[in-house]
């Protein structure tokens, strides 16, 4: 078989086999095939499309290029939840204690935050004491303890994306469905779950912008969980602006803490409680959504939830007084108001410059060897629909430098637009996909 051929092929819009598929994968990752004739391919699959079957072969092939994660010393259904990134997005670290407390093991891999987007594995390093880097067997054994460990991505979980993605990154090949589909799933099926619950963020700080993309990217990927045997579910949920109102990673462990003591921000429990509730659903614990609803709503009011987020942190190492007491996080020394460039309605705000000032503050990398400054942050004051007088602080700063606040105060005073007239709040939640097809809440 020749590279060359399958180019061609693809170039005419021609589908390709299971065979030519995982010959390029394996080629690629053995590095026998060159990165322009892979960006090549690219840019053909970009341009003509691939075929469901196509995507399904791609992911399969990406999932078995390193280690499948067996997850069988874990008993029980294991169930995985993945969002597609956002700003503000602390969910996992508060809805994966309130599924545990069902006995659901849930045994999850996450990843750094890059860009504008945050990481749940810094969040939870900015824990004094908190380990992410532990041994499978620890991994194993404190997921069947605690029914819950959250570890950072091993090197050998789907090598062939992640080489794949660095090329995506720098041939503008990033955004084809079944490119990005078949990236996200083929981590998720090798990191071994039964069940998966997919958060898809749509909005100005997603990744798909636009509702109807976001919708196809979810239909897409619970189908191919679907095929690959693991029980899929997807929810579509809204980032047009920051989630909750912390934006950072100690602050956001923080937020995370103060929901599951029932002060969390409506829109952010709203986000918790629908990915708790398929969750419920995916491991078979709940008949039906209504019922999964006051099962996780009972966990959050009784304080179960908290203190399984409290045995988890201490099961990784981490000290859970400041689970108890978030207050307690070193917090950073300068707080800056950002104020309102105008007077009337909240009318958008550009999430991702959100997430931008966080990173210019320290609290996110712009190259994988940055180093993250744990206290800093964002607190979010207005949101959209919020009605605001000129001058009165939108956000606060918090930063451990004057220079950085300065820089971030602009872009973050920037980020907001606003309008004369009353402007709706946007709705939190779109809809979910299961097998059979898409439902608008
Ligand atoms: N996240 C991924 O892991 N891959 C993509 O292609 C896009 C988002």
């Amino acid at each position: 078989m020749r590279m060359y051929d399958v180019i061609t092929k693809k170039k005419h819009g021609e589908e390709l086999s299971k065979e030519e598929i995982e010959f390029v994968v394996e080629g690629f990752t053995k590095e026998e095939i060159p990165d322009y004739q892979m960006s090549a391919l690219l840019m053909a699959i970009c341009l003509k499309g691939m075929t469901d079957e196509e995507t399904v072969n791609l992911t399969m092939a990406m999932a078995h290029s390193g280690d499948m994660l067996d997850l069988s010393p874990i008993e029980g259904i294991k169930v995985d939840k993945h969002s597609t990134g956002g700003v503000g997005d602390k969910t996992s670290l508060s809805v994966g204690p309130i599924v545990a407390c069902f006995g659901i093991p849930v045994a999850k891999m996450s990843g750094r935050g890059l860009g504008h987007t945050g990481g749940t594995i810094d969040k939870l390093e900015s824990i004094p004491g908190f380990r992410t880097d532990i041994s499978n067997e620890a991994f194993f054994d404190t997921v069947n303890r605690c029914k819950l460990a959250i570890i950072g991505q091993t090197a050998n979980l789907a090598p062939a994306d992640k080489k794949i993605y660095a090329l995506r990154d720098v041939t503008a090949t990033v955004d084809n469905l079944s490119l990005i589909a078949s990236s996200i799933m083929s981590k998720k099926l090798a990191a071994g779950a039964d069940a998966i619950v997919l958060d898809v963020k749509t909005g100005s700080g997603a990744f798909m912008k636009k509702t109807e993309d976001s919708i196809a990217l979810a239909e897409m990927m619970v189908r191919i969980g679907n095929m690959a045997g693991r029980k899929t579910y997807a929810v579509i949920t809204d980032m047009n602006q920051p989630l909750g109102e912390l934006v950072g990673n100690n602050l956001e462990v923080r937020e995370a803490a103060e929901t599951l003591m029932g002060k969390g921000p409506e829109d952010f429990v709203a986000d918790v409680t629908i990915l708790g509730k398929f969750m419920l659903l995916a491991a078979g614990k709940a008949n039906n959504l209504i019922e999964a609803e006051t099962m996780v709503k009972e966990m959050i009011s009784s304080g179960k939830a908290l203190d399984k987020f409290a045995e988890f942190v201490r099961a990784q190492g981490g000290d859970d007084t400041y689970i108890y007491h978030p207050e307690h996080f070193e917090k950073a020394k300068i707080t800056v108001p950002v104020l309102a460039r105008e007077s009337g309605y909240v009318s958008a705000i550009n999430t991702e410059e959100v997430g931008i000032s966080c990173l210019i503050l320290g609290g996110g990398r712009a190259t994988k060897a940055d180093i993250i400054d744990p206290t800093v942050g964002i607190r979010v004051l207005k949101k959209i629909g919020d009605s605001v007088t000129k001058d009165e602080p939108i956000a606060y700063l918090y930063a451990n430098s004057n220079e950085k606040a300065e820089q971030a105060s602009v872009r973050l005073a920037n980020a907001y637009s606003y309008s004369d007239s009353f402007v709706e709040k946007p709705k939190t939640l779109y809809g979910y996909v299961d097998e059979n097809g898409y439902h608008e809440f």
